[in-house]
């Protein structure tokens, strides 16, 4: 659970009082409020956080207080952690697998009301664990679209022509059937959403009956060095404009479970150069630790400034290859980084919009690993960030 938090007012502060030899990442509250305010206001229906993006117990708290009071889990131990933080916020069991029993604790010690099949087999083991007339299930449909970095329909959706069976199968078990698609994660266009709602619109209207909820997933990008993205407004219009007219039940509800966009903005890695060799740093954290989304298909970098001293270097710059502190020889990050011309080992970089997809996911491979949290409390003070 969440501990006590070291607090620093700024990043240099942090740096030149401590010259921290491990990475420290640096969490800015004020960043949290903004985006989940963002979402909250601008977002047309019901907000979830997906908790993968950044499962620390100091930032879901920054949500909740933030307003944020739906969460999209992946399995038991997320709703434990979502409900030892605030038990009266929603947690939804959003997965088509799960460990077994896990549906059943999650409806029985939680109080979960919401799941989610993506084929007849799966909702035959669900129908046993939990109580169908007490639950809403969602079938997902599986639906691609080529400006989404990572396809999230390859191993989870059912084909949208299975759809119409799945959804008379979820009713005839007794709970209320819903429907579900995520057109992937970094979906660059927000045309992707507009084609997804077109296909759900071929399976609703094949249906003799209303829904009530439509999850449109996650996907909601943000930008990084190269790789700039449409603000999340268009994402928002595309979505309300497109479910204007879908034949859905007259109290109807869309939902929408952003992980990235969350979670990125507020969360900074500072990190050591460790090594100079020409013009390759060696840092104190690499692809094995808060870097390795970074093996994804995506954005291939960070925004990054450079502190000496305690303060921000400025300066000529040069192209560097930056490689982590292990001996794997994949221990490189993509692409090459500008930098100033003189950086030396003792320079510290700090990396923003690190939030998402890091924390979740680092491994201590070769012994390097740090779990060193810290707050940023100047609320005029940003990480690097590259505004969508
Ligand atoms: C079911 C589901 N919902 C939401 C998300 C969050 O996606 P993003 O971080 O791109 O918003 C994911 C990402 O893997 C997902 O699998």
């Amino acid at each position: 659970m969440s501990a006590a938090i070291e607090k620093y007012v700024d990043v240099a502060t942090l740096i030149g009082s401590e010259k921290p030899v491990n990475p420290v990442y640096c969490i800015y509250p004020h960043i949290y409020s903004e985006v989940a305010g963002e979402f909250l206001q601008g977002f047309p229906g019901r907000v979830l956080y997906a908790v993968k993006a950044n499962p620390n117990p100091d930032i879901l708290k920054l949500l909740i207080d933030s307003g944020i009071q739906h969460f999209d889990c992946a399995s038991l131990p997320e709703i434990e952690l979502v409900h030892a933080l605030a038990p009266q916020a929603s947690k939804y069991l959003m997965i088509p697998t799960r460990i077994r029993g896990a549906a059943e604790k999650a409806q029985t010690d939680f109080g979960v009301r919401h799941f989610l099949v993506d084929h007849l087999s799966g909702l035959g083991q669900l129908e046993k664990e939990i109580d169908t007339s007490q639950a809403v299930i969602f079938a997902r449909m599986a639906v691609h679209h080529e400006s989404a970095m990572e396809d999230l329909s390859a191993r989870f959706g059912a084909p949208p022509e299975e759809m119409p069976e799945l959804l008379h199968a979820i009713k005839a078990s007794g709970a209320e059937p819903a429907f579900a698609f995520n057109v992937g994660s970094s979906v660059t266009d927000p045309e992707a959403y507009r084609h997804a709602l077109s296909v759900t619109r071929s399976v609703l209207e094949q249906l003799p009956f209303k829904l009530r909820l439509l999850d449109v997933g996650g996907g909601y990008p943000k930008s990084y060095p190269g790789f700039i993205v449409p603000g999340l407004d268009k994402y928002f219009n595309a979505i309300e404009k497109s479910l204007g007219d879908l034949p859905l039940a007259g109290n109807a509800e869309v939902l929408g479970e952003p992980g990235r966009a969350l979670a990125a903005p507020g969360m900074s890695a500072v990190v050591e150069v460790i090594l100079r060799k020409d013009n390759r740093l060696f840092l104190n954290d690499g692809m094995f630790g808060i870097f390795w989304v970074l093996r994804i298909d995506g954005p291939d970098r960070f925004p990054v400034r450079v502190f000496r001293d305690g303060e921000v270097m400025t300066g000529a710059s040069r192209p560097f290859q930056l490689n982590g502190p292990t001996c794997d020889s994949t221990d490189t990050l993509p692409g090459l980084v500008d930098l100033p011309i003189d950086i030396r080992a003792g320079d510290y970089l700090e990396f923003g919009n690190i939030g998402a997809y890091s924390l979740g996911g680092r491994s201590d491979y070769n012994g390097y690993y740090s779990d060193r949290i810290v707050t940023i409390t100047k609320v005029t003070e940003r990480p690097p960030l590259v505004e969508n």
